[in-house]
């Protein structure tokens, strides 16, 4: 079938789901979901949050205090973390609105949230305006992060029950593991 370019820009589905945390100035947290979220570099180790540009909370508390934590999303929280998506007042706290909790990150002052198995902590680096587009970019670097669950010294992503976002309501879990070689 021809797809039309939304269309065939959503066969990029499905990606990790992630709970994403700001803190403003006046040190009030925010959360909200979202799955455009990637792998940008390794040296130096950055990653994005692709951003609607509607004036969101997650960009304006992340200019603020220039840092953000990606808190990936499992099944056990799924539906309160999706919660989060709600637009309450600029600086009420979402978790604690659909019953979750936060918890001290290691390395930015921003929070994690207490039930993510697996966060990446960041400081923002940079801010892309892609021409014309309606989502920007916050550039992550990566300063630390944690994973509950390890298999022979390596996060173990199998374990974590992570949930992957197709598109609107539409959620799929992380499938079979699948070994093939490389050839370098
Ligand atoms: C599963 C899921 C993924 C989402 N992914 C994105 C995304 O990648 N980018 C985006 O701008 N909005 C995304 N949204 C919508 C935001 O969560 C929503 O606009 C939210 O109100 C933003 O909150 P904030 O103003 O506190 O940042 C997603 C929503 C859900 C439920």
């Amino acid at each position: 079938m021809e797809l039309e370019p939304v269309k065939a820009l959503f066969l990029l589905s499905p990606r990790l789901t992630a709970l994403v945390t700001t803190m403003g100035k006046n040190g009030k947290v925010n959360a909200a979901p979202y799955s455009f979220v990637g792998p940008l570099s390794i040296n130096p180790p950055l990653c994005y949050v692709s951003v609607g540009k509607e004036g969101k909370d997650t960009e304006a508390f992340a200019l603020q205090t220039k840092q953000f934590v990606i808190n990936l999303v499992s099944e056990e929280f799924a539906q309160k973390a999706i919660n989060c998506e709600a637009k309450l007042e600029r600086g009420e706290n979402e978790l604690e609105k659909f019953g979750l909790h936060m918890t001290a990150s290691k390395n930015v002052t921003v929070p994690s949230v207490k039930e993510a198995k697996a966060t990446i902590e960041c400081n923002l680096s940079e801010v892309i305006n892609p021409k014309d587009s309606d989502h920007i970019l916050l550039i992550g670097r990566v300063v630390g992060g944690k994973c509950l669950f390890e298999k022979n010294g390596k996060p173990d992503m199998d374990s974590m029950n992570l949930i992957m976002h197709v598109a609107k309501g539409h959620f799929r879990k992380v499938g079979k593991r699948i070994d093939l070689k490389r050839n370098k």
